[in-house]
């Protein structure tokens, strides 16, 4: 609106809490976006390796030629680093907290900021997983406290998912969808602060549908990946990406989403368990589901139909339907947050639509039907649009008009 300022100009000053491997990147993006940013942690040696990391990333930024010498000089001399609150919150519009997933930590240093902040200021975390209601208790202005969970890394992944805690206000969304968007971001909108926010939720559905596949022997761990990749066309196969994630941290999310949904989201303990046991936990130590020491493993083109892909399309549609259903998000919003936080093909509600959703609340209830577990139960939703006729892209209506 003409004269209008937006609540978002009036961010000039940022810290960000925590520099480790996604605070320092969302420290660099701010300060390359021309944010003044004060970087905390615990202590100086930890800052000062973080700022060399942001330094030689700059580098490899002017090597490309993506920025000049001068552009990465103004960035560097726009970060200052404290192991002190007060230092870093003085005069800041927002502050953003990139401390370990761990919920009594986070309402430490959310009380503490609420100190060492400006009344008015902005206090988000980067949590991928944790309540961002809780968060907002451990201080006086649960309004101004929302989540804003980066992907890793940051400066390379375009998208941000904005979360609304129980007490968040509309205008704080709103504010943090604006910086995201001026950090060259897209922002999504997780409308309640619901367990594993949109991405985490909808992925660790078809990761739960393939790990049980393997446990039932009915595909193995490189037919469902090269069916996933070579049928499915999607980026990794599903035992790939969870290595490459990391199984310790989708062991944890998968717990998570355990406590918050129950019985459709029943880890498949007898696949991951022994390897997190092992100490397995992917590519960060060279073993997990596949051996990484060599590099990426090879996923053979000719078990490509060994698994049917649609099964993971089935689960991910229905996930995708309950979030709709608790008004947690929109099926726009679902579908750019699966494109853009992990690289699918398409998103779960454009991909029903087109499929129809009659076909995929049939796959669901022939899965259903033949395991009698709770993930393919399709979610009431689903069947009040086939009923009501709204099956797609054929009806002219399904997820989409
Ligand atoms: N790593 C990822 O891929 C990823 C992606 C999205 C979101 N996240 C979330 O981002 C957060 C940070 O994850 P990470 O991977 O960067 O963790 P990390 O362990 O790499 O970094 C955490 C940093 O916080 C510092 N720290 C600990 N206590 C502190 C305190 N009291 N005050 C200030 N700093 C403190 C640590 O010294 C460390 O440098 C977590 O909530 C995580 O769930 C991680």
């Amino acid at each position: 609106m003409e004269g209008k300022i937006l609540a978002s100009e009036k961010i000039k000053k940022a810290a960000v809490i925590g520099s480790g491997a996604m605070g320092h990147g969302i420290t660099e993006l701010l300060a390359m976006n021309g944010y003044e940013v004060s970087m905390v942690d615990i202590n100086d040696e930890i800052l000062r390796n973080a700022k060399e990391k942001i330094k030689w990333s700059l580098g490899k930024f002017v090597e490309k030629r993506r920025i000049r010498q001068e552009d990465a000089d103004a960035t560097l001399a726009r970060i200052s680093t404290t192991t002190s609150y007060e230092e870093a919150g003085r005069d800041i519009g927002v502050a953003i907290e990139a401390a370990p997933e761990n919920m009594d930590l986070k309402k430490t240093i959310f009380a503490k900021l609420d100190h060492a902040t400006p009344s008015t200021a902005i206090l988000a975390s980067n949590t991928s997983t944790l309540s961002i209601t809780e968060m907002g208790k451990a201080t006086k202005r649960a309004d101004r406290v929302a989540g804003m969970h980066f992907f890793n890394p940051p400066h390379q992944m375009a998208l941000v998912e904005i979360i609304r805690g129980d007490g968040t206000s509309q205008e704080t969304v709103a504010t943090l969808a604006e910086l995201a968007k001026k950090l060259g971001k897209t922002p999504i909108i997780v409308r309640k602060d619901v367990r594993g926010f949109i991405v985490n939720r909808i992925l660790g559905a078809a990761f739960n549908e393939a790990f049980w596949a393997y446990h039932r022997k009915e595909g193995t761990m490189l037919g469902i990946d090269s069916s996933v990749k070579y049928t499915g066309g999607f980026p990794m196969g599903w035992f790939e990406l969870a290595d490459f994630v990391g199984l310790d941290i989708a062991y944890e999310v998968g717990k998570i989403l355990y406590e918050a949904y129950g019985e459709r989201f029943k880890p498949c303990s007898d696949v991951i368990d022994p390897l997190i046991r092992e100490h397995k936990i992917g590519q960060k130590v060279g073993v997990g589901f596949y051996d990484w020491t060599k590099g990426r493993p090879r996923i053979p083109f000719n078990l490509l139909d060994e698994y049917d892909v649609d099964r993971s399309w089935a689960v991910a549609v229905n996930e995708a339907a309950w979030l709709i259903r608790d008004d947690a998000a929109s099926p726009e919003d679902i579908d750019t947050g699966m494109k853009l936080g992990t690289y699918w093909p398409q998103g779960p509600c454009e991909h029903a639509d087109r499929s129809g959703l009659d076909v995929m609340t049939n796959k669901l209830k022939d899965l259903y039907t033949k395991y009698n577990m709770e993930m393919y139960k399709p979610c009431p939703l689903l069947e009040e649009y086939v009923s009501k006729g709204w099956i797609g892209k054929k009806a002219a209506r399904g997820f989409y008009k």
